[in-house]
């Protein structure tokens, strides 16, 4: 049974796209739900929380200065067994760079020491990062997949576990042997996924077929099939690199387009998540928002895999869904600060490149894509990504006082927005005192998740 706590102090979060709220508040949480919510901090307000029905035990945490709360950062797209190849192998383009580095890492993962101590690892660095839920791809392996789930769940990180479907096109050791072998590994995995948390509240399988390319069609078909008969959530790659979508063109000459192949064979869904989607055209961007399936904005990984530059004004001015991803190892961190500061500088020269300003996204639409917009991309919007009441409690103590140690230098004339804009620009895992998830104090510099040993 979780704690019951009123939290009081300044609480900034994203609840749309273009509004940012910076308010004084007073929170109450009864068994991780906020059940009261007062948007100002006075004698009254907290007499109020005291008194409410739900919170007759509540303890009371007060921020001291220079602390806010924030909503836990929501990494819609990470694969955690390329964590170890993280800041390395930028040589070649994306289809090489599978070859070359991501393949033979990731085949390694039949091994469950090797998945024991990464997938231990991933975890504990995203948490201290902020992550308070993700949606991983892992290997082909299902109990390497299994294995990260209950890793997960043990250690309070919320999240999506997707096992890759591939059975073709890739190396002979690390491919499946067919379309069957590919879903009765799939349903291993949701299988024990089922009994860890049946109601799939903290920890939810998602199908993932890795990206067209690994995938034969009646792969592809399988997988439709098997997400909408378990109601699942879908996971793969889109339109992130020239070679990549040639090459889809070529294996998949009866399809209009890239997003018509996943269309075709029901993988587009409102709780499907497409990575990267940098070069769309208007066509596939009206049937992704005709499914309501969303997009995890990958620009670091982008960026580093010279993969291109993502027009994201373009899919939130056409309506569509969109979030940010990590994408390690493409990505050479699991920082969400990093993948922020990376959006905002891809939109700033995209603007100057097509000449248009408006391209620009601004802090606030920034921090909506790295919590509000991937709660929604992964259909769990009123649940998480800002704080409202009947949400879950998922939260960051986010700390810019000289005590912190980092490297945020705040002056008195500053206001709230500078502060929140240095902490994004400058701030780094120092500056997260606490993480909250689902109403537990899991991470962050007050609590040592160094000492938290592998079980
Ligand atoms: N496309 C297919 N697999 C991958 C992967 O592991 N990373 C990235 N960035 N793109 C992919
Ligand atoms: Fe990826």
């Amino acid at each position: 049974m979780v704690e019951d706590i009123i939290f009081v102090g300044k609480l900034i979060h994203t609840p749309s796209l273009g509004t940012l709220e910076i308010e004084d508040a007073t929170v109450g949480v009864h068994q991780s739900k906020i059940v009261f919510l007062a948007k100002s901090v006075t004698d009254e307000t907290i007499r109020l929380a005291k008194s409410h029905h739900l919170l007759k035990n509540a303890r009371v945490q007060i921020l001291k200065p220079l602390q806010f709360f924030f909503p836990g950062f929501i990494d819609t797209h990470i694969h955690a067994p390329q964590y170890p190849n993280a800041g390395f192998g930028i040589d070649v383009p994306l289809l090489k760079w599978l070859e070359k580095y991501t393949f033979p890492l990731e085949s390694s993962f039949r091994n469950l020491d090797k998945a024991l101590e990464v997938y231990y690892r991933v975890i504990t660095r995203t948490l201290a990062y902020g992550t308070t839920f993700a949606s991983y791809f892992s290997s082909l392996h299902a109990p390497a997949s299994a294995l990260l789930a209950e890793l997960c769940f043990l250690l309070g990180q919320r999240a999506y576990i997707g096992k890759c479907n591939m059975d073709t096109l890739s190396p002979p050791h690390y491919c499946e042997k067919s379309p069957e072998s590919s879903i009765e590994a799939t349903n291993v995995l949701v299988s024990f996924m089922s009994k860890l948390d049946p109601e799939r509240k903290m920890v939810s399988p998602i199908v993932t077929p890795r990206f067209a390319p690994s995938c034969t069609k009646d792969l592809l078909q399988a997988c439709g099939n098997f997400a909408a008969a378990h109601d699942l959530p879908i996971q793969t790659h889109i339109s992130e690199n020239r070679g990549e979508i040639a090459l889809v063109r070529d294996l998949f000459p009866d399809r209009k387009s890239y997003t018509d192949v996943y269309d075709h064979y029901r993988l587009l869904t409102p709780k499907t998540v497409l990575a990267h989607g940098v070069y769309l055209e208007d066509e596939e961007i009206e049937t992704i928002l005709n499914r309501q399936s969303g997009i995890s904005h990958c620009p670091t990984s982008n960026a580093v895999i010279a993969s291109g530059m993502a027009n994201v004004r373009r899919l939130l001015d056409a309506g569509v869904k969109v979030s940010l991803g990590t994408d390690v190892s493409g990505g050479y961190t699991p920082n969400m600060l990093i993948a922020i500061r990376q959006a905002a500088l891809t939109s700033r020269s995209l603007a100057s490149v097509l000449k248009d300003t408006r391209i620009i996204l601004d802090l606030s639409e920034l921090l909506y894509l790295a919590t509000q917009g991937g709660a929604e991309v992964l259909g769990r919007g009123a649940e998480v990504g800002s704080f409202e009441e009947g949400k879950n409690w998922d939260a960051l103590v986010i700390d810019v006082s000289p005590q912190s140690n980092s490297p945020v230098d705040v002056y008195e004339h500053d206001s709230w927005e500078h502060i929140l804009s240095k902490w994004i620009f400058n701030g780094d895992d120092r500056n997260i005192a606490q993480v909250w998830v689902n109403g537990k104090l899991i991470a962050g510099t007050d609590c040592k998740v160094e000492d938290m040993s592998p079980i």
